[in-house]
């Protein structure tokens, strides 16, 4: 079943693309839990897939984890604008996100969520910073003895424009909103 159907107006499909990334922040079986975030990096576009911890409907807000050490963090302080990719395979349904990402690190938004993390604190406490050569599998693995949040950081990503591509056997739907501009517009697909 599709994510979109042709007979939605453009207020429909806002709420269910809004409530599917929020879906997707507290169910980790989600189909866009996995996000690819694409920065810039000496001007070639950089990607990796992160994990979408969470999304405020009312602010249209995205939280991304990570390791404040990591290069995504050098690219961010560059150029904090990015875009974000998720695809659900089983609804044949794509989602682009732009905005501006606003890094945390050490302050009250990384604390609070710090505290509701339940696992994975391992990921954020590696003796080497991420992206550094090493001799060994073994010296890459090192991981701190006692786990704080010293290089944890908390992406939030103010989204300004997101675009769906819904495939449809019926001919595609391809709607680009402009959450700045509160305007919608098919796209040709
Ligand atoms: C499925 C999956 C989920 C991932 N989730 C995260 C994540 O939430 N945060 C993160 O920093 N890296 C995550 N990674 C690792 C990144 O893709 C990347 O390798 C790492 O963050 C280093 O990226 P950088 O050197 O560009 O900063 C994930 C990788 C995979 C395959």
């Amino acid at each position: 079943m599709s994510l979109i159907n042709p007979e939605d107006n453009f207020k429909e499909i806002k709420s269910t693309l809004l409530n599917v990334l929020n879906r997707a922040g507290n169910d980790s079986h989600s189909a866009f839990r996995f996000i690819i975030l694409n920065t810039i990096s000496d001007g070639y576009p950089n990607s990796r897939y992160v994990v979408l911890r969470k999304f405020k409907i009312d602010t249209q807000e995205l939280f991304i984890y990570t390791d404040s050490r990591s290069n995504k963090i050098k690219e961010l302080k560059e150029n904090p604008l990015v875009s974000v990719l998720a695809y659900d395979e089983q609804k044949k349904c794509q989602i682009k996100l732009k905005g501006k990402i606003s890094i945390h690190h050490q302050d009250q938004v990384a604390k609070e969520h710090w505290g509701t993390l339940l696992g994975g604190k391992e990921s954020y406490n590696t003796q080497g910073q991420p992206g550094k050569k090493v001799n060994s599998l073994e010296d890459a693995n090192q991981i701190k003895n006692e786990y704080d949040d010293k290089y944890f950081a908390v992406l939030a990503l103010e989204v300004r424009q997101a675009e769906v591509l819904q495939l449809n056997k019926d001919g595609h739907i391809r709607i680009l909103f402009d959450f700045e501009k509160d305007r919608a517009s098919y796209l040709v697909p």
